[in-house]
């Protein structure tokens, strides 16, 4: 019921989402932040995971979902604005949050051990095509290295969020429909 007012009752999310959005509409990519279910069908996604990447972590409520879920496990969360990147560090004072872009964060991160799951929210299909395809060439790269890596990635679309080489392979694991508007989730990795 609670998301059915999301739009009717604003919270400071999504006023500073809707600030990102005016600013740079194509890396943002939402009005909305990401639901309670949503966020936690992510984070669930996550579970088993030595380190867990978090991709574009906007306004964190994804980020609140894997603390609260996976309070062990280590957390590195990713964001590009400035602005969103202050609202995360006074929100989570303790967590490792990088301003930096994805494939900065997952190429330093490429010989890491164990396993790694990345847990993206990155707007794939409103980034601007060069780093759309350089992000995606990125994580890719990132995953065919070490086959327990996975990408967890919403969508809107009824389709996989980006081309990924034949290699990999994209599997939808859930839907989400207590989201505005509502999300597929989709898990990418090796090829079994
Ligand atoms: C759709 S918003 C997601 C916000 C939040 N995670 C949620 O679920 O509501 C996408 C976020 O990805 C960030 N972003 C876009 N491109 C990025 C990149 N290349 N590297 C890191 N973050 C990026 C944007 O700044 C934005 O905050």
């Amino acid at each position: 019921m609670a998301d059915m007012f999301r739009l009717a009752t604003p919270s400071s999310a999504h006023l500073q989402l809707l600030v990102a959005m005016l600013r740079n509409p194509a890396s943002t990519g939402t009005l909305l932040p990401s639901s309670r279910a949503l966020a936690n069908a992510m984070a669930g996604a996550a579970e088993g995971a030595d380190l867990v990447v978090e991709l574009g972590a906007g306004t964190g409520p994804v980020t609140d979902a894997l603390l609260q879920k996976l309070p062990h496990v280590p957390l590195i969360a990713v964001e590009l604005q400035a602005a969103l990147v202050r609202r995360l560090r006074h929100r989570y004072p303790g967590a490792d949050i990088r301003q930096a872009t994805a494939s900065q964060v997952v190429d330093s991160l490429m010989e890491h051990p164990g396993r790694i799951v990345l847990v993206s929210s990155l707007p794939f299909r409103s980034l601007p095509a060069p780093v759309a395809t350089e992000t995606a060439h990125s994580l890719c790269r990132f995953l065919a290295h070490n086959p327990e890596r996975k990408l967890v990635q919403f969508t809107y679309q009824p389709r996989a969020p980006f081309a990924a080489p034949r290699h990999l392979r994209w599997k939808r694991t859930s839907v989400i429909w207590r989201n505005t508007p509502p999300a597929g989730i989709w898990e990418l990795g090796l090829t079994p």
